[in-house]
């Protein structure tokens, strides 16, 4: 038994839109904002397949000629995107959705609500349709369909996944972690700002990674250093120059002789020719900073001949203030990831064996999660765009039959792609994923942007996205944002916003067949990112503290 209803005519189009006109008004009281319509194509065999974007009821008058007193009749409106069309068949495939309209609907086409059996059926389509799925979770308008993604074409566009706090991104991320990790040579970084991710490490080919926090050594193989040599020029006088010092020029100018001077001593003792022809102040060479920090104290002090004594030599004196400056950086604890002395760090291989932990697959290893929960939020941006630079290059200089594709998961993408930067250090590394952003998918790099705030993240990046999931938003500023990436023809679809559930999401783009509306499922394996019930925490019973452990925790830098 068909359970198709006849809502009304279509009464006017638009290249993307329709209005239908409904008689029956009981019928206009049921149907809702999200609903699908089917209706009648000029071509057999074809359907016209859209969204219920507006429900209106108008009053119009009816006034017939100038004598007669005005009428007024009341018109059912119901305003309809159209999204795609549903061939019955095409070559040997029964039932197939796709994406384009062949043709519009003509004036007085039937328009049709689907309901019960009949949007189940349609919503099988569109899941068994979807191409490499990537099982998300269930449509909240047909509870029994799986909603699928394409899983290609999710990494290929870069994806965003926002909303705010508590509505259930960090539980999306390791749903779809959980899907891609069971692929065998899955490839990924998620960059776990909270250490909220860790419990993930139980999934197949999932390792953790953590940046060193003040107590960590380089020998446990987990965890990752960024030595100072790794920088660009920009990013280490981000770091360590004080633009507004009178002799900055002078302390620039010196240092950059020096890191080329002693690159050029290492690549000379470790006998690399090869490099030596072409390397640069960027090139990933290590040197020893304390040789360049003697060598900067000695041009600090140096005297030279005079005419008649012993007079200042040309830099005396101008770069105490950066010696100062960076000595304090170098003593600073947490800056232990880029400041490690130990040798290990200075061996010429030991660039090989970092670029293995963060581009490996295969062997347990592809999903890499990286703790950064111990980095200075200061510094925090500095090392997002120093892996994202890294990552960028490797991929770029590595043979095309060789290159093997990795995603970005930048997980609270607000603070370190940020909409306003400060100057400095945030602009270097925002510059790395603007890069990646524009250019990233020709090299096999995808980025999924996460955050709670996406008013507060970079414009670039965002309008690079092709996916979007978006989750519950009550900011007016933040539902403005992902409207405007929305596409035009959604109409009022990014009003459902404020209203989703926890764990509801409104997926567009791409990977997506529908825009849809989508309940996501628990992952297996949860984030430790669980809401505190303060109610019932307080009504129980309590006699252990972590009071002392927390202070003595704080007091190490270590848990
Ligand atoms: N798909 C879901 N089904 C059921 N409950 C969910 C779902 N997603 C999230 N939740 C609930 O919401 C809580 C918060 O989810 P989550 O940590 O994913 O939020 P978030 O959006 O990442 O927040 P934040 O921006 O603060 O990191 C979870 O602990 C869980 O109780
Ligand atoms: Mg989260």
């Amino acid at each position: 038994m068909s359970t198709e209803t006849l809502i009304g005519k279509v009464q006017s189009v638009d290249t993307g839109n329709i209005s239908v006109k409904v008689d029956n008004e009981e019928l206009l009281n049921s149907v809702q904002v999200n609903q699908i319509v089917q209706i009648r194509s000029t071509k057999t065999g074809e359907k016209i397949i859209g969204l219920i974007s507006k429900i209106m009821r108008k009053a119009i008058s009816d006034k017939i000629d100038e004598s007669s007193e005005p009428d007024f009749v009341v018109e059912n409106l119901i305003k309809v995107n159209l999204v795609g069309t549903l061939l019955e068949k095409t070559g040997l495939d029964k039932n197939v959705f796709k994406r384009t309209l062949n043709t519009v609907p003509s004036i007085n086409a039937d328009c049709f609500l689907l309901q019960g059996e009949d949007l189940s059926r349609f919503m099988n389509i569109i899941s068994s349709n979807s191409e490499n799925p990537l099982k998300i979770g269930k449509y909240t308008i047909s509870e029994m369909s799986d909603a699928n993604l394409d899983g290609n074409k999710f990494f290929q566009r870069h994806a965003v996944i926002v909303g705010g706090t508590g509505s259930g991104k960090s539980w999306t991320v390791a749903n779809i972690l959980e899907k891609a990790a069971s692929l065998k040579s899955i490839n990924s970084l998620v960059f776990d700002l909270h250490g909220e991710y860790k419990p993930l490490k139980d999934l197949p080919n999932t390792t953790l990674l953590k940046i060193a926090g003040p107590s960590d050594k380089p020998s446990d193989d987990n965890i990752i250093f960024f030595p100072y040599w790794l920088l660009s020029y920009e990013e280490i006088e981000a770091l360590l120059l004080d633009r507004s010092d009178s002799n900055a020029p002078n302390q620039s100018r010196t240092l950059f002789d020096l890191i080329i001077k002693h690159k050029k001593e290492i690549l000379e003792t470790e006998n690399k020719q090869d490099i030596l022809d072409n390397f640069t102040v960027e090139s990933p060479i290590p040197y020893k900073l304390s040789d360049v920090l003697s060598a900067l104290e000695e041009k600090d002090t140096e005297m030279v001949e005079g005419a008649r004594a012993q007079k200042q030599g040309p830099l005396h004196g101008k770069l105490t203030r950066f010696i100062q400056r960076l000595k304090s950086k170098q003593a600073d604890k947490r800056l232990n990831f880029i400041f490690n002395a130990d040798k290990e760090l200075l061996d010429f291989d030991w660039f090989v064996s970092l670029i293995n932990r963060l581009l490996d697959f295969g062997n347990e290893k592809g999903l890499k999660i990286i703790d950064f929960s111990e980095v200075p939020s200061d510094i925090l941006p500095l090392i997002t765009g120093l892996i994202g630079r890294l990552i960028f290059s490797i991929q770029q200089w590595m043979e095309d039959d060789k290159r093997h594709p990795i995603a970005l998961f930048c997980d609270e993408a607000h603070l370190y792609l940020p909409a306003n930067v400060k100057g400095g250090m945030e602009e270097k590394g925002l510059q790395s994923f603007e890069r990646i952003a524009k250019e990233g998918r020709k090299y096999g790099i995808s980025l999924v942007v996460i955050s709670q705030r996406p008013s507060d993240v970079n414009k670039t990046i965002l309008s690079q996205c092709g996916n979007f999931i978006a989750m519950r938003l009550t900011n007016p500023d933040d539902q403005n944002v992902i409207k405007r990436l929305f596409p035009d023809n959604l109409g009022d679809f990014s009003e459902l916003l404020p209203i989703l559930d926890i764990g509801e999401a409104l997926i567009v783009g791409d990977a997506s067949l529908l825009p849809s509306r989508v309940k996501i499922d628990k992952p297996k394996i949860q984030p430790s990112s669980a809401t505190i019930n303060f109610w019932d925490e307080w009504n129980k019973e309590k006699s252990e503290k972590g009071i002392e452990q927390a202070v003595q925790a704080l007091r190490k830098q270590q848990k």
